[in-house]
């Protein structure tokens, strides 16, 4: 650390709370007035302020707290239109039932490349400024075999995590032939999406597809080379969880009715369940019973489920503080199923963590401790955020102070030191590097504010 490199090595100091998340004991993991270092676009160090080693960039977290980036894994974000009015009609009474789906392919269907590719992005970047470093993306709004391939290729634009979801609903036009549609979403339609996808899922749910229906797509799509999850338990009970489990899901998402044998199928296998709260809030549906699942040693994840429908959120902050508010997962456990548990449910070991050699994805509250996240509900906390080394996003919120290492200070070896004030946003279009950065801060605000600022804690 110290030398000169293409992209600097970059110590964030002065952390109220650091939550690594570190080592693989599946629990919540944190260190307090702590440091960490990036170095090429991961986390080369992670410990106490006191003993953090030198770097050639200085950013003083101001005794804020610092968390891996939020994983996502559960996100339907490629559709056209929008649902308000039937979540209205249902906050005042009215059930939420699958067939709303329908309504969406047939936007979907209507739209073009080009809005389709907008809204993704849209959702992307909000997703991305709200802390959210990796996310899954699902087809299945288009059911047919060209609206499919292009929903699992522009999803490969934004994502590795591409979840084929050919098997959604049953569109109008095979209402009367589920059998030809099912050979069409195992057949033709999974060869033509397989090549852009990592993931099959079914929903497999009364008025969606059955038992033997989502054992069979999901059989064809592991022999195409796609790992299974599924939507499963949502509405009512159902077979879901025991089909996932028999096709070696990574996850089974929503649980939302579980009998004692689904619980059994999910500790037994190791599957994820992967809990949604945004979709109970929005159908009025009871919240999944967390306790019951952590009680029986389920690793649970915890999702936004965004899309139009049933659930259009992208905050993950929302989906935690309603896990600790309607689900009773303490602050710690919700946090931990928002990054660890969403990895595990993609199978990644590189996030959802802060452990030496994780990607460095991280997020700077605006806030002492993550349990904020739940104590301020809806107050847009997050103050920075960082993919892969990158800060991708940051708000007039953060105010923070860079050191650049290296500047001739009094005694020659001191820094510059930038406030971090108000400033436009950073975030959208892509990757600002902390180069970047450092040059729009440095244009901001030209001025030397305190040589030799400590970086230590
Ligand atoms: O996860 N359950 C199935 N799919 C979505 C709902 C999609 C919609 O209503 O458009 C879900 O909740
Ligand atoms: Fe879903």
């Amino acid at each position: 650390m110290g030398k000169t490199r293409a992209v600097p090595a970059t110590l964030i100091t002065r952390i109220a709370e650091l939550v690594t998340n570190e080592g693989d004991l599946g629990v919540y993991t944190a260190i307090e007035n702590a440091a960490l270092v990036i170095e090429d676009g991961v986390v080369a160090w992670s410990g106490p302020s006191s003993r953090a080693p030198a770097a050639d960039a200085v950013i003083d977290a101001g005794r804020r707290a610092v968390l891996p980036g939020f994983v996502d894994s559960h996100a339907h974000l490629i559709f056209g239109g929008e649902r308000s009015a039937e979540f209205a009609a249902r906050m005042a009474g009215r059930p939420y039932q699958a067939g709303g789906i329908r309504t969406t392919v047939r936007a979907t269907r209507a739209a073009s490349d080009a809005a389709l590719r907008a809204n993704l992005r849209r959702l992307a970047d909000e997703m991305l400024a709200q802390g959210t470093t990796t996310f899954e993306c699902k087809s299945g709004y288009g059911l047919t075999v060209p609206d499919e391939e292009r929903a699992v290729a522009l999803a490969a634009e934004v994502t590795p995590e591409v979840t084929y979801l050919g098997a959604h609903v049953v569109p109008p036009e095979y209402t009367d032939d589920v059998a030809g549609y099912v050979d069409l979403v195992r057949g033709p339609m999974l060869k033509a999406c397989a090549p852009h996808a990592r993931w099959i899922d079914v929903f497999c749910e009364d008025g969606a597809f059955g038992g033997d229906e989502t054992a069979a797509i999901l059989a064809a799509g592991r022999a195409a080379g796609l790992a299974a999850r599924v939507h499963a338990n949502q509405l009512g009970p159902g077979p879901g969880v025991q089909v996932a489990a028999r096709a070696d899901a990574a996850a089974v998402d929503h649980c939302t009715y579980l009998t004692d044998a689904d619980v059994d199928a999910i500790t037994g296998t190791g599957m994820v369940a992967t809990l949604l709260p945004g979709a109970e809030f929005s159908t009025r549906h009871p919240y999944p019973d967390a306790r019951r699942l952590l009680a029986a040693g389920a690793t649970v994840a915890l999702a936004t489920d965004c899309n139009p429908g049933s659930s259009f959120t992208s905050s993950m902050a929302f989906c935690i503080a309603l896990a600790v508010r309607e689900m009773k997962m303490t602050t710690e456990e919700a946090l931990w199923s928002a990054t660890a548990g969403g990895a595990r449910a993609l199978r990644r070991t590189d996030v959802g963590h802060l452990g030496t050699g994780a990607r460095a994805d991280l997020i700077l509250l605006d806030a002492p401790s993550h349990a904020y996240l739940a104590y301020r509900p809806g107050v847009p906390l997050v103050a920075a955020v960082w993919q892969a080394g990158n800060l991708v996003a940051g708000s007039p919120r953060g105010l923070m102070s860079l050191r650049l290492a290296g500047d001739a200070g009094p005694e020659g070896g001191g820094a510059r030191c930038f406030q971090f004030g108000v400033r436009p946003p950073l975030r959208g279009a892509g990757y600002a590097r902390l180069d970047q950065v450092q040059a729009v801060e440095q244009a901001a605000h030209p001025r030397v504010v305190a040589p030799g600022h400590p970086a230590g804690g």
